[in-house]
């Protein structure tokens, strides 16, 4: 962690925490704006001074996306580097998505996979248009032989489809598309009531670590997403071999 005035570097200038004019006890969780000037999903534009330079963040809303909200309950895995290549399965309109291609920049590449067309519709409209290392990839995650688009291995997997088999989902993603030399890490979020509604959160989440271990897994952490998300938690597993 490094520090500029106003700005705090997370996870070697990848993610910020700026100083928030408005309430000075909470930073914003930001960061750096691959698209100078325009914002996304109504997210604030902050400029501040960093390492001497002008540079635009975007702020980060832990609310709106779960990755943000990790970070802020203590991640410590970040396999998401600059020019790192990641698919992402569960896209949506690209809120998370348009973070991380900020993060993995112009030598990166993020394979976002989104099944619903209005969605993905909105994802190419908003996002995609200007973002030129955001490969968009129409189709359903649980046919991941089908994608036609990803080149060479990627170095994470982030799994957000909220489907009751979603843990079998995101393992054979990541068995097609890890790099076989140096396989990566699986962000996994999971959503208790889309897996079972009739059990406890905790034992939802156990049961996904257990399918985790029993595929090979080993699970690094596991982030509670509260009070940003009641329902969520985050799953970081990665192969064992
Ligand atoms: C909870 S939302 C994802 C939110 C997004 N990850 C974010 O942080 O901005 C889940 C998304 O997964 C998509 N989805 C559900 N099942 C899918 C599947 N089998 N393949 C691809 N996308 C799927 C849904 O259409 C929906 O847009």
């Amino acid at each position: 962690m490094s520090e500029d005035s106003s700005v705090i570097s997370l996870f070697d200038n990848s993610v910020f925490l700026i100083d928030n004019p408005k309430n000075p006890a909470r930073k914003i969780l930001a960061t750096k704006n691959l698209t100078p000037g325009h914002s996304f999903y109504g997210e604030t534009l902050v400029v501040n001074k960093f390492q001497g330079q002008r540079v635009e963040f975007r702020s980060w809303d832990p609310f709106r996306s779960k990755l943000s909200a990790a970070i802020l309950n203590r991640l410590k895995s970040f396999p998401f580097t600059p020019g790192a290549h990641c698919l992402y399965l569960g896209a949506s309109t690209g809120t998370t998505v348009s973070h991380l291609s900020d993060i993995v920049g112009t030598e990166g590449r993020i394979f976002a996979v989104e099944l619903a067309s209005r969605v993905a519709r909105e994802l190419l409209e908003n996002v995609v248009k200007y973002r030129k290392n955001v490969i968009p990839i129409i189709a359903d995650a649980k046919h991941p032989e089908k994608y036609t688009t990803i080149y060479g291995g990627v170095g994470a997997v982030y799994c957000d489809v909220a489907q009751p088999d979603q843990t079998e989902i995101a393992i054979e993603n990541c068995r097609m598309y890890f790099d076989k030399n140096n396989p990566g890490q699986l962000f996994l979020v999971v959503k208790a009531s889309s897996i079972d509604s009739l059990k406890s959160k905790k034992l939802v989440f156990s049961d996904q670590v257990e399918i985790l271990e029993r595929a090979g897994y080993q699970v690094l952490e596991q982030i509670d997403l509260e009070p940003y998300d009641k329902n969520h938690a985050m799953l970081i597993a990665s192969p064992m071999n």
